[in-house]
């Protein structure tokens, strides 16, 4: 037999080339190309026709104004967090993948929502990592009306397309992605190749017969769905889950969905029956503390459309080493640098020769620069030891030259934090809202310095 011909193909973007180096050629990421054994060429090799959604108008030239734009109809999962990061419910031929650290929720959620969408349209199950009396126990503890659920324990890519065909389900879940492997490629199971070509033929197969497919996917320490990135660009919604595995409460982001809008949250707690929506979680992520501490700030962030309140805490203190740590949980680690640089440069407060760390509460993690002001002041009251006043909210973008600028939809945060009982806003002047907030008191800043005085008192 001819020995296989080896290829190398970047884990990013997918490119391939016929030798190892230290940078893919095609989208120049450093150490991302891992062997793989070259696949003889077959029509899943056309890896984009898989893409293009419905097949029937495929390679006709048509006048955009004739094509007839019509709202996908949705399924609503009936958990109406997950219909809300999913846009409104899973569209018909649609494939979401879910990513998230192991032992978060995935399968969980998954079952209680197939539980659910069982009663309206056909389900299957298919799990490569619990045999199905694991899962049975699951449900049971769950009380799930699990009756309609259809479970295929499975890992062989190709007996599980056999299923599906047979069974025609309106909705199928594949727990997990990696697990799944094809008979007809020579490397190994979880290996690039495999995950990749796995997750084309399942995607073709839901655009084919019109499947719902909701594909798992594990995380990799860095956060990144194990597997291709080339996953991410297959799928039609990316959904995370986030959140503290020792906190109770769990985050789902919507980081790509062609059907509806990105960033959006829905927020689940984990009980012992499942995990349960929270419907109002804007309070969830305030720490209670007795007295003020310092240290400590609160501040608005918006999540899609819903404004969030998230305590920011910092400690600064004597650092013992030559070089002082600089840590951040939930918040970026580069933007805390450089607000360090510029509370020094504006701020006139030098913490060269102290420890820095900052951390949103709840597991919560927060991408926007909005979060910087609130970051800000945060060190500062620990650094002075010294209380933010009570009852006050913060946010704002900061700039190199120590300006604060405004954020997107000021007013709606306000209003979420005066109706929980915030009487005082610090805010980017621009952000001041032009009819008084009943309830709080609004403090419009435009430079560094004038938060940090508002705040000496
Ligand atoms: P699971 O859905 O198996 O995680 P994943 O599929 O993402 O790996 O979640 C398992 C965790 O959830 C496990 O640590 C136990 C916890 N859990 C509960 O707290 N309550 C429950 O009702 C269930 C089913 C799980
Ligand atoms: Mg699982």
């Amino acid at each position: 037999m001819a020995k296989p011909k080896t290829l190398y193909s970047c884990t990013e973007c997918g490119g391939q080339s016929p030798k190892w180096q230290g940078q893919c050629s095609h989208c120049h990421a450093w150490n991302t190309l891992v062997e793989t054994v070259a696949e003889p060429v077959t029509a899943s090799s056309n890896r984009f026709s898989t893409l293009a959604g419905v097949a029937a108008e495929r390679g006709v030239v048509q006048s955009l104004s004739k094509v007839r734009a019509e709202d996908v109809p949705r399924k609503p999962t009936g958990i109406s967090e997950f219909d809300r990061v999913l846009g409104g419910g899973l569209v018909e031929g649609g494939v979401v993948l879910i990513g998230g650290d192991p032992g978060i929720g995935k399968s969980t959620l998954l079952l209680q929502a197939l539980a659910s969408i069982s009663n309206t349209n056909s389900v299957l199950y298919v799990s490569g990592e619990e045999s199905p009396q694991q899962i049975a126990m699951r449900a049971k503890r769950l009380s799930l009306d699990s009756h309609d659920v259809k479970l295929l324990a499975e890992i062989e890519l190709e007996k599980i397309l056999n299923v599906v065909a047979a069974e025609k389900p309106q909705v199928a879940v594949i727990d997990s992605i990696q697990t799944v492997y094809s008979a007809a490629l020579t490397s190994a199971p979880g290996s690039v190749a495999q995950v990749r070509e796995c997750a084309a033929h399942l995607t073709r197969m839901a655009k084919s017969s019109g499947t719902t497919l909701i594909l798992v996917g594990h995380v990799t320490k860095e956060g990144a769905l194990a597997g291709p990135r080339v996953l991410e660009h297959m799928v039609d919604t990316v959904l995370y889950f986030e959140g503290d595995t020792h906190s109770s409460f769990r985050l789902i982001r919507a980081v790509k969905n062609r059907f509806g809008a990105v960033n959006e949250i829905g927020v689940f707690a984990m009980t012992e029956k499942g995990l349960r929506e929270v419907t109002n979680p804007s309070a969830i992520f305030l720490s209670q503390h007795d007295t003020n501490v310092s240290g400590s700030c609160v501040m608005v962030t918006q999540e899609g459309s819903r404004p969030l309140l998230v305590e920011i805490q910092a400690l600064v203190d004597d650092s013992h080493g030559m070089n002082p740590k600089r840590l951040s949980v939930g918040l970026e680690q580069n933007r805390l640098a450089m607000l360090l640089a510029v509370l020094h440069r504006h701020g006139g407060l030098a913490v060269f020769d102290q420890d820095v760390f900052i951390n949103a509460v709840g597991g919560v993690r927060i991408d926007e620069p909005g979060a910087d002001l609130a970051v800000l002041l945060a060190i500062v009251s620990s650094f002075k030891n010294k209380p933010l006043p009570a009852k006050h909210v913060v946010f704002g973008e900061i700039g190199l030259a120590g300006e604060v600028r405004p954020v997107q939809r000021g007013q709606e945060r306000l209003r979420e934090a005066a109706k929980l009982g915030f009487t005082h806003a610090i805010v980017p002047k621009a952000n001041k809202p032009k009819h008084k907030i009943e309830g709080m008191e609004v403090i419009g800043v435009d430079r560094v310095e004038q938060a940090v005085e508002y705040c000496r008192g």
